[in-house]
């Protein structure tokens, strides 16, 4: 019987534990994460409900400075304190909605997938300079 454990299983194990690492690095803003239809719709509420405080421009030195974040934490502010005249007063679904087109505004590229809030998913997005 064998009693040793190979090297190059051990090295299998350690490039497995690296892949492993690498895939579960945080996808970021650069990756194609809302698409287009979802910032139309986004953009709608948002004229709606926050241009009359935050003008279109009101947004990119934000997310320039919560670079390095997850974008739930970005989610989290707007979908607890604003608007600030009643906040909370959008569903999660339009605050992402609206996230979408925040994130259209400082020219982030569309994806194929919606911009989703369920199972953490603003957790593992980071909030990262747009790549041009
Ligand atoms: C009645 C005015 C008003 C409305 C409407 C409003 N906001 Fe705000 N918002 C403010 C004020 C005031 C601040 C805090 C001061 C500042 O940073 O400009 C703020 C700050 C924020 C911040 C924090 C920015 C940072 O510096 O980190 C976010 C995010 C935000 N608003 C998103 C929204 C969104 C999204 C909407 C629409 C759903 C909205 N706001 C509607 C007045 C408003």
């Amino acid at each position: 019987m064998k009693k040793v454990i190979s090297t190059p299983l051990v090295t299998a194990l350690g490039c497995l534990i690296a892949w492993a690492g690498a895939a579960a690095d945080p996808r970021t803003t650069n990756d194609g994460v809302f698409t287009e239809d979802q910032a139309d719709v986004g953009e709608a509420l948002y004229t709606e409900h926050c241009l009359l405080c935050h003008d279109k421009k009101y947004f990119r030195p934000v997310l320039q400075r919560w670079e390095g974040q997850p974008i739930s934490v970005l989610f989290t502010v707007m979908s607890t304190s604003m608007p600030e005249s009643n906040p909370g007063f959008l569903t999660e679904k339009e605050y992402v909605d609206i996230l979408a087109y925040i994130l259209s505004l400082s020219r982030y590229d569309a994806g194929d997938s919606e911009l989703d809030f369920n199972d953490g998913a603003l957790n593992e997005l980071k909030i990262e300079a747009r790549k041009k």
